[in-house]
């Protein structure tokens, strides 16, 4: 029998384009003052100016805030929320990566509750709701523009908090897959694989559902099948728009379940050593799937169909090698072939990332339930 599940989604507009409706939204959702968050990269893009011209064509005055780094920190949320009070804003359109929309949500929750970010880490931890906020992604890959996560590097202790609550979903996504077009190579791969990370975790995490079934089983299929074309041609349209709805769906998905241990060892990784969140995750994704293999068979069966992996009378350990080495290989194919090693991370650091990954809330939905041990042994694997 079903067990209760709740899904929960902002309004989204997806389309060739959508970034042009971002002034008539804002006016829309009573916008007087807004606050533009967006990083230094973005401002340098051909869509910039769109999103700039609708809000100007709407006569909405804005602030521009775009001092982020990528993992953003908690002292840019500050800035940023001090920014935001001191110019009387009551609107926030993020326009950016994962590391700009995390931010922009961060700035929402310190200026409706008036307390340093850190007080937010964890579930549900929220009071007061943000000020409208319209996410207009520019990444195929972290889908904070539908989810319920932010995620924001605690910069004095050296990791990423998570903030999960329903309070940070955006009142509005603009998904407009053209935005796409200025990654390079390498963050495409990144971020898709991060996409795919979320599609594995939904759909393995004890919180599943049909729901997000629907939407992770559908994630792993666009990702797998489109990302080497689109690497073949990045300047394709179609292609672009498959990876951006892949994210989509596997964000649709992962907002809903949460996630697991690839994320808690990518959080405490991440923030550790200031590394991209999409490359932390390529790397551990396969050495995670062999962890927990055995109390999710039947499901990662189902993940490994979609990889041409047929279950016919394949062992258990069989068809996990399988599959560990196909995610081992795709990594390797779209160009991330790093190791934690090629990333500077050595063995003495990995009980030190174990017991911040241990306290992460992802792990609460991971299938198998991990303790410090078994974190850092993943972490070796991963070397
Ligand atoms: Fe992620």
């Amino acid at each position: 029998m079903l067990e209760l599940r709740k899904f929960v989604a902002p309004e989204f507009i997806y389309g060739t384009g959508a970034r042009k409706l971002t002034g008539k939204y804002c006016k829309n959702l009573g916008a007087n003052k807004l606050m533009l968050v967006t990083d230094n990269q973005v401002k340098n893009e051909f869509f910039y100016k769109d999103v700039v011209e609708s809000i100007q064509n709407e006569n909405i005055p804005f602030e521009v805030f775009s001092n982020i780094s990528p993992n953003p920190r908690d002292y840019e949320v500050m800035e940023g929320a001090e920014q935001f009070k001191a110019n009387k804003c009551d609107f926030i359109v993020a326009f950016g990566g994962g590391s700009v929309l995390d931010c922009a949500k961060g700035i929402g929750i310190v200026v409706s509750n008036d307390k340093p970010i850190q007080f937010f880490e964890g579930v549900d931890k929220i009071i007061y709701p943000m000020p409208p906020l319209i996410c207009i992604p520019t990444t195929g890959g972290t889908s904070a523009d539908v989810s319920q996560f932010a995620i924001i590097n605690n910069y004095t202790e050296k990791y990423k908090m998570a903030i999960i609550s329903k309070a940070v979903v955006p009142d509005l996504a603009l998904i407009d897959p053209e935005t796409l077009l200025s990654m390079s190579s390498f963050l495409t791969s990144c971020t898709a694989l991060d996409a795919l990370s979320h599609a594995f975790e939904a759909f393995v995490s004890n919180a599943n559902s049909p729901f997000t079934d629907l939407y992770a089983l559908e994630a792993v299929q666009l990702i797998y099948k489109n990302l080497i074309p689109t690497l073949e041609n990045p300047n394709d349209m179609d292609l672009r728009s498959n990876i951006m709805l892949g994210s989509l769906y596997a964000g649709l998905a992962f907002s809903n379940t949460s996630l697991g241990c690839v994320h808690s060892l990518a959080h405490s990784l991440g923030g550790y050593l200031d590394l991209p969140h999409g490359e932390c995750n390529a790397i551990l994704l396969p050495h995670v799937v062999d962890y927990n293999f055995d109390h999710a068979e039947e499901r990662y069966r189902k993940l490994g169909e979609l990889f041409g992996i047929s279950s016919a009378s394949r062992s258990v350990n069989e068809y996990k090698k399988i599959l560990v080495e196909k995610l081992i290989h795709f990594k390797e194919r779209v160009g991330v072939a790093k190791t934690l090693k090629d990333n500077a991370v050595t063995s003495d650091m990995l009980s030190v990332l174990a017991s911040r990954a241990i306290k992460d809330p992802c792990n609460a939905t991971n299938p198998r339930v991990p303790n410090l041990k078994d974190l850092e042994v993943i972490y070796q694997e991963s070397l």
